[in-house]
């Protein structure tokens, strides 16, 4: 943003599948402000932007109705499009902005986000008079010119990047072409991380949890990545992305932007009751994505997976208006990384602890979310068959870390009798 007082503005213009959605105006002082436009609003057809904007939430008119004004962050469905960890620093630091300066980093990657929304900058002149009479004295300035390549936004806290595959490298997506994979670089605070999602992610597969493609990736495979500190492992975990189709967006949007809250609040602010009520009142195919969630439920139960936070579900919106759940992502084993570690992420039936939750908890959950025990209890015994019956042998060839598979066996003996899968330690 130019040097300038607090009338000077920047408008960004929002769109989703290139339509209107309104203008973003940023003020220096960080005050931020979305003006929705009457054709958006007024389309009952519109593509759905975020379910809260969605005809049929029962909200969305009034929600739209008034300008989103916020100080410092973006809304909640902006916010929860930006990186949070070291992709954030990274970008902020290319960029020689705060990592606090949402607005900014937005505008910067605004033509390539998780989704289908963009924000696209806009010249002073273009910005239509009502948007800026509705800011007093406001005086719209031209944004900064920022040269930097590789403008992609992924949501999360480790480092990642957007790639595209040509045969068997990949490469940061370029100029329009946009990533088609997400390449999670090993870490180096936690070892081995791609081994053992790409484990988890396998096992998750094989009892009936929708998964995208994944890979191993040679991490000499990976073209033109940006300096970071890698550790000395040869392998990064490689997912599909299901938000993107050749060069078509398709859109998704997380829990935390479903239930308008920050990155910041994704363990603290709801249950997975709450998740399930929502997908089973609101999802194109209700009791299909509610099975569908319970078994990832348990699942993130039997493989340790204590990061199912709010921003590890997500809505997508393949015909652009119905939400669908999205396929599952970023099952990590992680009580291999994290010492004691005994819960999972959200409460579940009141509880959050793996050593105790039984089937009862999950009938309380279900009941609660008001989804028919009756739907919910075969694909939850499906679960545990089929994990009984193939996981101890398939861990043994999965590329996890001989470490982690030893501490994951232990997790299987002690869990309760509903859960536990008997595996040689
Ligand atoms: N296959 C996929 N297709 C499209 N989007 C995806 C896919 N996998 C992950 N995402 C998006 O990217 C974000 C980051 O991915 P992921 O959750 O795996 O990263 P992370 O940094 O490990 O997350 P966390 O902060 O939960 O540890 C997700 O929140 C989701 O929005
Ligand atoms: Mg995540």
């Amino acid at each position: 943003m130019s040097a300038g007082n607090n009338d000077e503005v920047n408008v960004l213009q929002i769109s989703i599948h290139g339509v209107l959605v309104g203008y973003l105006a940023g003020f220096k002082n960080g005050r931020n402000v979305l003006s929705i436009a009457d054709s958006f609003k007024n389309d009952p057809k519109r593509p759905t932007l975020s379910l809260i904007t969605h005809p049929s939430f029962p909200n969305a008119t009034k929600l739209m109705a008034a300008p989103w004004v916020q100080n410092q962050r973006l809304h909640p469905v902006f916010s929860n499009l930006l990186p949070e960890g070291s992709l954030r620093e990274l970008i902020a630091q290319s960029l020689k902005v705060h990592i606090d300066n949402e607005f900014q980093i937005l505008s910067y990657l605004g033509e390539d986000l998780p989704g289908a929304i963009k924000a696209t900058p806009m010249e002073p002149e273009d910005i239509p008079d009502y948007v800026l009479s509705t800011h007093g004295k406001a005086k719209a300035v031209k944004f900064d010119k920022t040269t930097q390549e590789n403008k992609f936004s992924l949501a999360g806290v480790q480092m990642k990047f957007s790639m595209k595959e040509k045969e068997g490298r990949y490469n940061l997506s370029k100029d329009d072409a946009l990533g088609d994979w997400i390449i999670k670089t090993p870490s180096t605070q936690h070892k081995f991380v791609p081994l053992n999602e790409y484990t988890a992610m396998s096992l998750a597969g094989m009892v009936g949890v929708e998964i995208p493609e994944i890979k191993l990736v040679e991490l000499d495979k990976l073209d033109n990545l940006p300096q970071i500190n890698l550790p000395n492992e040869k392998q990064a975990f490689a997912i599909k992305r299901f938000d993107r189709d050749d060069n078509q967006r398709i859109h998704m949007e997380d829990f935390a932007q479903i239930l308008v809250k920050y990155p910041h609040e994704k363990y603290t602010s709801a249950n997975y009751e709450n998740i399930g009520k929502v997908i089973y009142d609101f999802s194109g195919d209700g009791l299909t994505d509610a099975q569908q969630f319970a078994r990832r439920l348990l699942v993130n139960i039997l493989l340790a997976n204590g990061d199912a936070h709010l921003k590890n579900w997500s809505f997508v919106y393949p015909d652009k208006v119905t939400p669908r759940l999205s396929p599952a992502y970023d099952i990590v084993t992680t009580n291999v990384y994290i010492e004691n570690e005994t819960q999972y992420a959200l409460n579940l039936g009141k509880t959050k602890e793996w050593y105790t939750v039984t089937m009862a908890h999950f009938q309380w959950w279900a009941d609660k979310s008001g989804i028919p025990w009756r739907a919910i209890k075969p694909h939850l015994d499906e679960v545990m068959k089929k994990a009984r019956e193939r996981w101890p042998e398939a861990l043994t060839t999965l590329p996890m870390d001989e470490a982690h598979k030893k501490t994951l066996r232990s997790h299987w003996n002690t869990l309760q009798d509903d859960f536990k899968i008997e595996a040689k330690k």
